[in-house]
């Protein structure tokens, strides 16, 4: 895989189908009155279990949370720091695929730095598949002097 590709839904694990699916499920909980852009993140942990998380906007818009932070601030408060999949679902209006935001790479990096995103829109027929280090390469506290570029 190189930066990142794009591929059927169908074609994937159903493990991983099933994380897409509940990224869409939660999405619908989306509290976005400002940006009426509603977005659904679901994160897979090493046990197996799912934690979920949507966007929540706030009047004071910087105050607002990422899909993304939700889902895994949820499961970090249950104990669960080891991810294996996170998915991501938001709606274009056109072909394109809606990708974390600096701030979401940032906090993922935190925890994986290799683990496998996945980003599709609601009708859940095409993915993108990329991963934590390729969305945000160098993160800090990863890289050392034995390892090469
Ligand atoms: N948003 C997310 O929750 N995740 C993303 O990957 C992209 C953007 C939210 C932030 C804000 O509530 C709304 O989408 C519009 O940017």
């Amino acid at each position: 895989m190189g930066i990142w590709e794009i591929i059927d839904f169908a074609s994937l694990d159903g493990e991983i189908q099933e994380l897409i699916k509940e990224s869409a499920a939660v999405r619908e909980n989306a509290y976005s009155p400002y940006s009426k852009f509603k977005v659904g993140a679901a994160v897979r942990c090493v046990d197996g279990s799912i934690s979920r998380g949507c966007n929540v906007e706030n009047a004071s818009y910087p105050a607002g949370v990422c899909a993304e932070v939700t889902a895994i601030a949820r499961a970090v408060s249950e104990g669960k720091r080891k991810f294996t999949a996170l998915a991501v679902v938001a709606d274009q209006e056109n072909t394109s695929f809606t990708t974390p935001c600096g701030v979401c790479r940032q906090f993922m990096s935190e925890f994986d730095e290799n683990m496998p995103i996945y980003l599709t829109r609601s009708d859940m027929k095409k993915v993108l598949r990329t991963k934590v280090n390729e969305l945000l390469p160098l993160s800090p506290f990863r890289t050392n002097d034995t390892e090469t570029s």
